[in-house]
């Protein structure tokens, strides 16, 4: 097994992440709030790069069962029904619904991989699951951290190499790491004991701070507290299970 990392999406193309195993991260706020909105219940979320597609995109759709979701500057977008604070995607907001969704960065990278042959999102709060699921089924796989307007973050690169750490942990398993895995893994080995901590003191974390987005921070912190596992499947993600059924489904369905 080898993990490859890169630590911004401008660091690679749709060719070279073409079918491959990606890992999407974006701890503030993307990969959070995905799977916060996914664990509440909602029923897909759609990733677009900019907020022109999302809105034309949502014309096309059914009115009831959409919701338009993202930022720009971490702020929510005019028009738009949420922002990216991964709290207000709760169960009463989002059960059911499918989610355009498009930010700054996050919605960039997921943008950029969606050839490869299967994307999960990641952030701390749902990485045991996704360290288990590459562990269990061992393959190559690439990191992409979606970073901070084209630069890396810190944030994204300590939860990076917790992911590195965690699959090698369970599986018992020696991968051979790119520089980019092995410099995550230090990253995490050095900052891994305090993440709210070292969100707190990380550049987008500062800015999310001064625009009085401190709750998020804790949220986005949390570890294996969301143990879900959210799969682009087409242009959309769901969670890994509700994917899988959908295909039986349709394979019981063919003549
Ligand atoms: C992004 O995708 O750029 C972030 O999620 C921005 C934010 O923190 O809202």
């Amino acid at each position: 097994m080898r993990i490859d990392l890169y630590f911004t999406p401008g660091q690679t193309d749709e060719l070279a992440l073409r079918d491959r195993t990606v890992v999407v991260i974006d701890v503030l706020r993307a990969s959070t709030t995905i799977i916060a909105a996914l664990s509440n219940g909602a029923r897909e979320i759609i990733p677009v790069a900019t907020v022109e597609s999302a809105v034309k995109i949502s014309g096309n759709l059914f009115g009831d069962v959409i919701l338009l979701g993202g930022e720009r500057n971490g702020r929510m977008i005019d028009g738009f029904n949420l922002g990216n604070s991964p709290a207000e995607y709760t169960g009463e907001r989002v059960k059911g619904k499918a989610i355009i969704f498009s930010t700054t960065n996050g919605s960039q990278a997921l943008v950029k991989a969606r050839y490869a042959r299967e994307l999960f999102v990641c952030g701390f709060v749902n990485m045991g699951t996704v360290a288990d699921a590459l562990w269990q089924t061992p393959r190559d796989f690439t990191i992409v951290c979606a970073g901070n307007d084209g630069v890396l973050s810190m944030e994204d690169t300590v939860c990076a190499g917790m992911l590195v750490s965690r699959v090698a942990a369970g599986g018992g398993l020696d991968p051979e790491l790119s520089d980019g895995a092995l410099v995550a893994r230090t990253l995490h080995r050095t900052f891994g004991r305090g993440i709210l901590k070292m969100i707190r003191s990380s550049d987008h974390g500062r800015r999310l701070l001064e625009i009085g987005f401190g709750e998020d921070l804790k949220f986005c912190a949390g570890v294996d507290t969301l143990p879900v596992l959210p799969l682009l499947e087409g242009n959309v993600i769901k969670l890994r299970n509700d994917a899988e059924k959908k295909e039986t489904v349709d394979q019981s369905q063919e003549p």
